[in-house]
């Protein structure tokens, strides 16, 4: 009896190191943001979290990866799965993109430079925002020989964005991502409830949630304060003070931007441009006629217009379109590696994820974001030798079915 019960009693070492311990019980992405959830301040999580209105265009961007199911094929020989590919004329390990995310500190003191050497490690482009909490030059000397993008809004004051396009040129930023979606601020309901501001206020109400999470809090107090890196000292609202996102948006941005400012930045920028929060096919027409390089099919995580269609949905009719003239990027709803190879099966070249590496970067700082990264290419090696897909050219819209409900 002692031996079968020591052949079958085996107890695994205790790790020591609290990251690690509660990264290693998170299978997947969905388990990395439980763990977020619970590290940090309810008004920081749902910040994060939170999409615009009723968040039903956030719950149909995962809903359009859900109803696609696949066809998988047998006896396809996948002994050697390569799910290389490459984007703006450079290789890429896997279909995936960092997409640009506001204010990243608020998840982890180390914010964007976290995240910067983690997508160097896993050979992604990172995209620095342009309401990013760490400058454009430190972001670069932590990324190293990465690739990165920056993303750009296009603000009242357009000085202001030449300077900082100047910057990312000088710091070997290779493409610009001109975001497009954001006349002004979607209306986060979390956000206006708990009346969040970025940096985030600490009030009474905070105080308790801060002292539920005291291993966020000790990080928070400890570290620089937390404040737009690329525009702090430009003026009134420049991050320095507290204030709404919707504010700061209504007071920065320009909602007058139009299709002419393309001709504008493409004088001031020389490398290729993304466009960023295409929602139409008609949109996609004039991207592709403007002579943009890549676009992404995006509704901001479902944080602008509540009501906009699943970003996955345009896929294949934009392909249809224009994917013999633009690289196509779908954003929106990724999480997990089969979603990446529905989108490029269906057309895309690769697909971008913002909240799946913040659930990291909250969860467990930059080794949380390496254990996202990683959840993420293996997922897409498995599921393609599952589908009978040795490589990105073997897949396509045969490989999929709509499952109807
Ligand atoms: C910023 O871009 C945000 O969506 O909060």
């Amino acid at each position: 009896m002692i031996e079968t019960l020591r052949s079958v009693l085996h107890f695994r070492r205790f790790e020591l190191d609290a990251v690690e311990r509660r990264l290693a019980t998170a299978a997947n992405v969905d388990d990395v943001r439980r763990i977020a959830r619970r590290q940090t301040p309810r008004g920081v999580f749902d910040y994060i979290d939170g999409a615009a209105e009723d968040e039903r265009t956030m719950e149909a961007n995962a809903g359009a990866f859900a109803r696609l199911s696949f066809r998988p094929r047998i006896l396809r020989d996948v002994s050697a799965v390569e799910p290389a590919t490459t984007l703006l004329g450079r290789p890429l390990p896997i279909p995936l993109v960092l997409a640009p995310t506001g204010f990243t500190r608020i998840a982890d003191p180390e914010g964007e430079l976290a995240v910067a050497r983690a997508a160097e490690r896993a050979g992604l482009p990172y995209t620095l925002s342009t309401l990013a909490t760490r400058s454009i030059e430190d972001v670069a000397t932590a990324n190293g020989e990465g690739r990165r993008w920056f993303q750009v809004y296009v603000w009242r004051d357009r000085g202001l964005v030449e300077d900082m396009i100047e910057r990312a040129a000088l710091a070997r930023y290779e493409a610009l991502v001109l975001t497009v979606d954001t006349a002004v601020l979607g209306r986060r309901e979390r956000d206006v409830r708990r009346g969040f501001t970025l940096p985030p206020k600490i009030g009474l109400d905070t105080i308790v949630d801060g002292i539920l999470h005291p291993g966020w809090t000790w990080k928070f107090v400890r570290s620089e304060p937390i404040r737009f890196a690329n525009v702090a000292g430009s003026g009134p609202g420049d991050g320095t003070d507290a204030v709404s996102l919707a504010d700061f948006v209504s007071s920065q941005f320009d909602p007058s931007v139009s299709w002419k400012d393309l001709d504008w930045l493409r004088s001031v920028w020389k490398g290729p441009i993304v466009l960023k929060g295409i929602q139409t096919v008609e949109d996609a027409l004039l991207a592709a006629d403007a002579g943009v390089e890549a676009i992404a099919l995006s509704n901001h995580g479902g944080r602008q217009l509540d009501g906009a269609p699943a970003a996955l949905d345009l896929v294949a009719p934009v392909v249809d379109a224009v994917g013999d003239h633009v690289e196509i990027i779908c954003d929106g709803g990724v999480r997990r590696g089969s979603d990446i190879v529905k989108a490029v099966a269906l057309g895309a070249t690769a697909c971008m994820a913002g909240r799946a590496y913040l659930y990291g970067l909250a969860a467990g700082g930059e080794r949380g974001v390496d254990h996202v990264l990683g959840l993420l290419d293996a997922d897409v090696r498995r599921t393609m030798a599952l589908l009978g897909a040795a490589t990105l050219a073997d897949l396509g819209p045969e490989l999929l079915d709509q499952t109807t409900d």
